[in-house]
C-alpha cells in the first residue's frame, strides 16, 4: 500500500549535503501531497518517536546551501548489527520492534535512511525484518558498492584541493615537503582524487601499500630536477609495505585511523635531508557548505527516495551509475567495499599525470 507519511533520518557521522538531501525529499513528497516526519540523531530518534518533527518546505527552505544535518546524526548509538550464533548479520529483535512502533506511533508508512556502510547495513537488516526502509549513500569516503558516487565526497574533495593549494604556497616559499594526511577509512578514493584536483605530486592509499625507499628516490629525483617544494596527499588507511595502518585513541577512547601523516613526514626527512612538515585535514574534510555537485545530487537522491517510497520499493538504495540517478538492492550496496583497484580509470590517469603512488 503507498505510504501517505514518510519518514527521514541521517545515521552515521555526518557530511556535506544532508540537507540537500532532506530538502529534495521534503519538496518532492509535498509535490506529491505526502508528510515527511524527521527523526533526530538517527536511528536513535527511533527510540524517542515523540521527538519527531514534521518537516515542511518551510522550514526547509534554504537548507541545500548549509552543512551538517538539521536532523542531528550519531555514529555510536545502538542501532548496531553485530553477528549472530552462526556467524550471520543480525539487528537485535527489541530494536527492530523499537523501529516499527516509532514508524506506526508517527504513521510512517516508509522510512528513509540516509547513511554509509555501518548504517546502510542496519537499514538491510530492517527491511529484512519486514520494516519498509529505503537507503541513501552517504560518505566522504565513497566507498559504497554499486553506486559511482555517494553524497558528501565530492566536498571532501574540494577541501582537499584547496588544502592542497594552500600548503603549495608554503611549501614554495620554504623548498619544503607538506604531508596531509586525509580521511577515507580503508580506502583511498578522498586521497586520489584530492591529489588529482589539488595537484599534489604524491597520493599515498591504503590499496597500494608504499615503498620507502622509492618514495625517498622519487623526492630526490625531483630536486634534482629544481623542483622547490612537494606536496604529499596520504590517505589515513595508508601504510608502508613492511608496516601497518597506523591507529590513535580518541579522547572519548575510541579507536581510528590516524597518524601516518607524521609517520611519511619523519620517513620523508629521514631518508632525504629535506625539511618535512605534516598536518591532518580532519574533520574539516565533512563540515560546512557542500559544493554544487552534493547541493544537485543531494536533492536528487531526495527526489528519488521519494519515488521509491511511493512505489513500495523498499530494501532498495538510492544509486548513481553512468551518470543517472537510479536505485538498486540495499543487499548489493553494503555486501562489499568498493576500492581503488587497477581497473579504476581515475588510478591510471593520475599516473599518467605523474602522481607518486608509492610503488
Ligand atoms: O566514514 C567517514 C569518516 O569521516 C572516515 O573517513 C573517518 O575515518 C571517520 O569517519 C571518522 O570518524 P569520527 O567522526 O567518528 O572521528
Amino acid at each position: 500500500m503507498p505510504a501517505s507519511r514518510l519518514g527521514i533520518l541521517t545515521a552515521g557521522g555526518d557530511c556535506a549535503g544532508l540537507n540537500a538531501v532532506i530538502r529534495g525529499f521534503v519538496f518532492a513528497a509535498a509535490a506529491r501531497g505526502l508528510e515527511v516526519v524527521g527523526f533526530p540523531e538517527g536511528y536513535e530518534g527511533l527510540l524517542h518517536p515523540a521527538g519527531a518533527r514534521l518537516l515542511t518546505p518551510s522550514n526547509t527552505l534554504g537548507i541545500e546551501a548549509t552543512g551538517g544535518s538539521i536532523l542531528g546524526a550519531t555514529n555510536k548509538g545502538r542501532f548496531q548489527t553485530r553477528r549472530g550464533p552462526a556467524g550471520q548479520t543480525i539487528l537485535p529483535e527489541p530494536l527492530v520492534r523499537a523501529a516499527r512502533q516509532a514508524l506506526e506511533q508517527n504513521r510512517v508508512g516508509a522510512l528513509v535512511v540516509l547513511g554509509g556502510d555501518g548504517s546502510l547495513r542496519t537499514a538491510l537488516q530492517l527491511a529484512r525484518s519486514g520494516v519498509p526502509v529505503i537507503g541513501v549513500p552517504k560518505t566522504i569516503d565513497n566507498d559504497l558498492d554499486s553506486t559511482d558516487v555517494t553524497f558528501g565526497f565530492d566536498t571532501a574533495v574540494t577541501r582537499i584541493a584547496e588544502a592542497v593549494a594552500n600548503l603549495r604556497t608554503t611549501a614554495e616559499s620554504h623548498r619544503r615537503i607538506l604531508v596531509l594526511e586525509v580521511m577515507g577509512r580503508h580506502t583511498g578514493w578522498l586521497a586520489l582524487h584530492g591529489a588529482v584536483a589539488g595537484g599534489a605530486e604524491i597520493a599515498l592509499l591504503p590499496e597500494f601499500p608504499f615503498d620507502g625507499d622509492r618514495l625517498a628516490r622519487f623526492i630526490k629525483e625531483s630536486e634534482r630536477r629544481g623542483q622547490r617544494s612537494l606536496v604529499a596527499v596520504v590517505a589515513e588507511g595508508a601504510r608502508a609495505k613492511a608496516g601497518r595502518q597506523i591507529r590513535r585513541q580518541t579522547s572519548t577512547g575510541d579507536s581510528r585511523l590516524g597518524g601516518i601523516g607524521t609517520y611519511v613526514e619523519s620517513l620523508i626527512a629521514a631518508r632525504t635531508g629535506r625539511e618535512t612538515r605534516s598536518c591532518v585535514l580532519g574533520h574539516l574534510q565533512r563540515g560546512g557548505a557542500p559544493g554544487a555537485f552534493d547541493r544537485v545530487i543531494g536533492q536528487q537522491f531526495g527526489v528519488r527516495a521519494v519515488e521509491l517510497a511511493a512505489d513500495g520499493m523498499f530494501g532498495r538504495m538510492v544509486s548513481y551509475r553512468f551518470g543517472s540517478v537510479t536505485d538498486v538492492a540495499l543487499a548489493d550496496a553494503v555486501n562489499r567495499t568498493r576500492t581503488v583497484s587497477e581497473e579504476s580509470q581515475i588510478l591510471r590517469h593520475a599516473r599518467a599525470l605523474g602522481i607518486f603512488l608509492g610503488e
